[in-house]
């Protein structure tokens, strides 16, 4: 229960700052090559689940945000806090959600 409790520091409707456009292409490909390398290069899956938008569309962007930067305790997904901000983190989730 503790991902809930961790307060995150900006409303679930906020949308996402855009990184600048350097950062975003950074973002991708960390997308691509270090999230891709557990969750599938499409993202479909591997040993990590499916970050497909319809996989994801009923979870809270607090709580995808939540599990990118803090991981999740006792799976392979780890924390990405020391590589990303919040809000960085918030505009890759929105990007997510969007994606086919
Ligand atoms: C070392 C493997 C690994 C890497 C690298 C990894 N993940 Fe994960 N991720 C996992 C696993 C395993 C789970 C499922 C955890 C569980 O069973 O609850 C997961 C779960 C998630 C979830 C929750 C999905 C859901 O439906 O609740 C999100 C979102 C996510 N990862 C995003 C990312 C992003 C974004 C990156 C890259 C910045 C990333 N992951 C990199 C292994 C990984």
């Amino acid at each position: 229960m503790k991902l809930l409790i961790i307060a995150l520091g900006f409303s679930a409707s906020a949308i996402a700052d855009e990184p600048n456009l350097e950062r975003q292409k950074e973002l991708r490909n960390m997308l691509a090559h270090d999230c891709g390398s557990c969750h599938g290069l499409t993202l479909k899956g591997g040993l990590g689940s499916s970050l497909l938008a319809k996989d994801l569309a009923n979870k809270s962007d607090e709580f995808l945000v939540n599990t990118i930067l803090e991981g999740r305790k006792n799976t392979a997904m780890p924390p990405w806090k020391p590589f990303m901000t919040e809000q960085e983190t918030l505009w890759l989730v929105q990007k997510l959600l969007k994606q086919q």
